[in-house]
């Protein structure tokens, strides 16, 4: 399927570079998102990174939201995903993509960018060239995609 770009600090001619692996990783996160466990807030999250170890290797990862009674022991998708990267030793992320599925009960809850926990996180195994693609829904046969970076979504941020 085509996808109809918006970028965020990206070149246009990167855009049409990645096309290719957003798309992908788009899809992964959609499915993602329906695993996600969110009984309390019905925000359905999916994530999908495309990461690289040491060895130059590249493989990609999946995450969802899981919620707790507790509401404070939630994890968001975005983290799950990094995680379980960066758990199989994957630390440098290429691409993170990021997809909400409106439920048919609650069609209001669209896709949102990061939040600022989940930004932090990126940001710590991110580089410049690291995209985040926000999943924009599909209209007209197009894919819609917002592509930012990494200082587009969190200017001036703490690091070691
Ligand atoms: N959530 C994410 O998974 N990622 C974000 O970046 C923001 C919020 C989840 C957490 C919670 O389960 C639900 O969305 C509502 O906040």
């Amino acid at each position: 399927m085509d996808l109809l770009c918006t970028p965020h600090g990206v070149s246009t001619e990167r855009c049409e570079l990645v096309q290719a692996s957003v798309g992908e990783l788009l899809q992964l996160a959609r499915g993602s998102a329906e695993r996600a466990y969110a009984p309390y807030s019905k925000f359905h999250v999916g994530a999908a990174v495309l990461a690289q170890n040491d060895l130059g290797e590249t493989d990609s990862f999946i995450g969802c939201n899981v919620e707790n009674a507790s509401y404070g022991a939630t994890m968001c998708a975005e983290r799950s995903a990094i995680f379980s990267a960066v758990s199989a030793g994957y630390r440098q992320i290429q691409i993170l993509a990021l997809s909400t599925t409106a439920t048919a009960d609650h069609p209001e809850l669209s896709m949102r960018s990061p939040c600022g926990l989940c930004r932090q996180v990126i940001s710590e195994f991110a580089s410049e060239k690291t995209l985040i693609a926000i999943d924009g829904g599909t209209k007209n046969g197009k894919q819609n995609v917002d592509l930012a970076t990494i200082d587009t979504l969190l200017p001036w941020r703490f690091q070691l």
